[in-house]
């Protein structure tokens, strides 16, 4: 027998219906806020990613990349950034440009809890503006997400990356320091200080960890304008009621990012995967790809993720009841037929019994489907009865079926 593929799972119903809800919340909540439905390929050519992670482990070593039957090099979407950055570039919208997606990413990892092959983000880019009051925005819009699904326990971690003026800078004082310690470092960072000092920050390895304690912060080596940046973006977030945490440990794992940079962790889930979404300004990213000097920020949200911080909290719940109605028919099934179509145009969610079943039997399938109401079609005519609780069975006119559930459903 065939299973789903490592790593990747298949969501049914009714616990899709939890998923769709998530969904559609996020979308009315970007909507509001002026972002509009992106949605580009699953894979790109390679190159896409590869500028943009080119020292990183999720572009480096996670990557689905493979090649065509044409013999093109294309790339399953690892993260979707850069896909966004592509599809701005070739279709050069005007700026500000809002978008927000709904994607499933694929990352080769060791599959554990919270952590798979083919995971689901909601996130959104917004391209333009530099303007430090957009980073509340769009961190703004992650936070209403996680209250809109009643998640209490999220802790936002922030910090700022910097910029080309005073990044390098920064990154040769990091290179020297853990340089002149290279040989405490961990097997896997001894030899990647000069590719990209920053991981290191990030290991958990005790090595590591020792090595970096006294590193140079970034943060301590901000620009004028980088500082000004960030303590606006600081402001804004205590004006709308956002608290955080100001940390400079923070380091993302993917390459792209300069000035504000965010992480939302879920404290009700173990803290190996409880990284619920991400992001941060790539005002370096469009040119790095070919394009024109233009500012961006953005976030990615693990769908899984909030899913699993909501079961830990328990909020949220899947929605009940997938139905309104169930038809069932002992009269010879036209009326099963008729009934159902007439109460779904009228605009109710409607089912029924199949193969000429036995009352008994289309019953039992009636209170399985989790429906509300049953419309009972006998040889004597049509009642309506309470399905998940006890109440009369109310005879009605079999031109009024669809009025008489409506009323019942209140
Ligand atoms: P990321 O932090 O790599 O950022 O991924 C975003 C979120 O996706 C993570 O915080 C996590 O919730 C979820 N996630 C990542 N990998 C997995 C996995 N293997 N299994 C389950 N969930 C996972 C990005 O991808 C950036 N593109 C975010 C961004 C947008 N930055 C700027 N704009």
């Amino acid at each position: 027998m065939f299973q789903a593929p490592k790593g990747t799972f298949d969501v049914l119903p009714p616990e899709s219906a939890r998923y769709e809800a998530l969904v559609a919340r996020f979308a009315g909540l970007a909507g509001r806020a002026g972002y509009g439905l992106l949605v580009s390929p699953m894979f790109e050519d390679v190159g896409v990613f590869q500028r943009v992670g080119e020292s990183t482990d999720v572009v480096r070593k996670e990557m689905y990349d493979f090649e065509d039957k044409g013999g093109r090099r294309v790339a399953l979407r690892p993260e979707g950034t850069a896909s966004v950055v592509r599809a701005f570039l070739q279709h050069r919208p005007p700026t500000p440009f809002k978008s927000y997606y709904v994607a499933p990413h694929f990352r080769y990892e060791q599959p554990q809890a919270g952590r798979y092959r083919q995971h689901h983000q909601v996130g959104v880019e917004a391209l333009g503006p530099a303007d430090p009051d957009l980073d509340v925005e769009v961190i703004t819009l992650a936070w209403e997400l996680f209250r809109a699904v009643g998640l209490a326990r999220i802790r936002l971690r922030l910090t700022s990356l910097g910029d080309d003026a005073c990044r390098p800078a920064y990154r040769d004082a990091l290179v020297a320091h853990l340089g002149a310690r290279r040989d405490e470092l961990c097997d896997e960072h001894r030899d990647r200080v000069e590719a990209n000092p920053l991981r290191v920050l990030d290991c958990k390895r005790d090595p590591c960890r020792k090595a970096g304690a006294d590193a140079p912060r970034m943060l301590d080596r901000l620009c004028d304008a980088c500082a000004a940046h960030f303590d606006r973006v600081q402001a804004g977030l205590r004006a709308v009621g956002i608290g955080f945490d100001v940390d400079p440990s923070l380091v993302r794992g993917l390459d792209y990012y300069t000035r504000t940079t965010f992480e939302f962790e879920a404290e009700a889930l173990e803290s190996a995967q409880n990284g619920a979404g991400g992001g941060g300004r790539y005002d370096g990213l469009v040119e790095s790809l070919g394009g024109p000097p233009t500012p961006g920020i953005g976030f990615g949200l693990g769908i899984e993720r909030i899913l699993l911080a909501c079961d830990a909290e328990g909020v949220f719940p899947a929605p009940s009841g997938l139905l309104d109605v169930f038809v069932v028919d002992t009269a010879g099934g036209e009326a099963a037929r008729d009934l159902t179509a007439e109460l779904r145009r009228a605009g109710l969610r409607a089912d029924r019994a199949w193969d000429g079943r036995s009352f008994k039997s289309q019953m039992r399938s009636a209170l399985r489907s989790g429906a509300r109401l049953a419309v009972v079609v006998e040889p004597e005519g049509v009642s309506v009865r309470t399905l998940q609780e006890k109440g009369e069975a109310e005879v009605v006119d079999r031109a009024e079926v669809a009025d008489a559930v409506r009323r019942r459903l209140g």
